[in-house]
């Protein structure tokens, strides 16, 4: 039996987008590769609310969508400012080490958000020429203030840059109305596609800050390198993704054909109905109440329920979730409701979570989680 993927991305794939992923591998500077990448590029900027900077999909994931941002935007010369809320907060500042960028790292504790006041008072010590923001980390399953960010960088001068892995296209980023300079990001979370791809949408700030630079230290990470193709997709840099491209263009034509705003309140509202059924099980959030993001539930255990074994039993009963990362390995689970997911699907979820942990020996009212969810998806 195919199982239920319900890790925090990648989020299942549906039959269109896998469709589109199996047909036959055609050429990369073909007439067919550049409407794919054409029609993604421009549905992408409706999905970030850009309209006019520079998108860029290329081959990779949202580790290079990170590396993508940051190399083309600071010198050495230049000082980053980075808002952890967790491990993918933390990557940041790993990849400015690599890249020898000079960097600080303002961190809140695992759940919660770095508050707005601490970044204003930073930005207040003028050392900063960028500002990079995780939306949503996935290791804790919170979501950052990013417009109350964007608001404090208004006037500054700051390039501000927001890690939306987690979060872009489940929940609004608006990069013109905010003022967010390059929304990085990849396919395989909110946008239900399959994973293999690094994106970032530079606003036209960011792209003059890039053509400002005389040098960068990348080459496939270069923008400047990947402009052309993308302004001219039968054009030739470096092999596209052929296939994961039309599958991620077709998730784009999903999302356009739903709506952003639908689609950002579906993803509010699956996130209410797993967490009104995981809470009528037992369970608590480990996120705090105030930060909790629409696209991932990260779960306590209860006394009494151990990591492997339950999410092996979930597992035999059709659902794959996945454990803590760093700090939290072994205390929680980390659920994903993200992209393409129905009501259905999650139902089915809390049933079979139902039936875990009953094998389990918990006492459990059968059918009450799903009750709880159902008041939520069919008020
Ligand atoms: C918020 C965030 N940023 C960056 C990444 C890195 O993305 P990838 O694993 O595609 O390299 C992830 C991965 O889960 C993420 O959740």
């Amino acid at each position: 039996m195919d199982k239920l993927l319900l890790i925090p991305g990648p989020s299942p794939v549906v039959p269109r987008i896998l469709d589109a992923l199996a047909r036959p591998t055609v050429s990369h500077v073909g007439a067919e590769t550049a409407a794919d990448l054409s029609l993604a590029l421009e549905n992408l900027k409706k999905i970030v609310f850009c309209a006019a900077g520079e998108p860029f999909i290329v081959a990779g994931a949202g580790t290079l969508s990170m590396e993508i941002a940051l190399l083309n935007l600071v010198s050495r010369e230049e000082r980053v400012l980075v808002l952890s809320q967790g491990y993918f907060g933390d990557r940041m500042g790993q990849i400015c080490e690599s890249f020898g960028v000079p960097f600080d790292i303002l961190r809140s504790p695992w759940g919660s958000v770095v508050p707005p006041e601490d970044l204003a008072r930073a930005v207040r010590t003028g050392s900063y020429a960028l500002v990079a923001a995780t939306h949503v980390d996935t290791s804790t399953g919170a979501s950052a203030p990013v417009k109350d960010y964007a608001e404090i960088l208004k006037g500054t001068g700051l390039l501000y840059v927001v890690d939306g892995v987690c979060a872009t296209g489940g929940i609004e980023e608006r990069m013109d109305d905010w003022g967010i300079d390059v929304v990085l990001t990849a396919a395989q979370k909110c946008f239900g596609a399959p994973p293999g791809l690094a994106i970032d949408v530079f606003s036209e700030r960011a792209m003059a800050k890039r053509r400002s630079l005389p040098a960068v230290p990348a080459y496939y990470a270069d923008v400047l390198r990947w402009l052309p193709i993308m302004k001219e997709p039968t054009k030739y840099f470096s092999t596209p993704g052929v296939n994961e491209m039309r599958a991620f263009a077709e998730a784009t034509r999903i999302m356009i054909e739903e709506g952003m705003e639908a689609r950002f309140a579906r993803h509010a509202l699956a996130a209410r109905a797993v967490r009104a059924g995981l809470e009528g099980l037992g369970f608590t959030s480990f996120t705090r109440r105030e930060c909790l993001a629409e696209t991932l539930s990260v779960v306590r255990y209860p006394e009494g329920i151990e990591d492997k074994a339950f999410r092996a039993g979930y597992a035999e009963n059709g659902v794959v979730v996945a454990g803590g990362l760093g700090e939290t390995a072994g205390r929680v689970f980390r659920m994903g409701h993200m992209g393409n997911l129905t009501g259905a699907q999650i139902l089915f979820a809390l049933e079979a979570m139902e039936r875990t942990l009953a094998a389990l020996g918990r006492a459990v009212e059968k059918g009450s989680s799903l009750r709880a969810a159902e008041l939520v998806l069919r008020p």
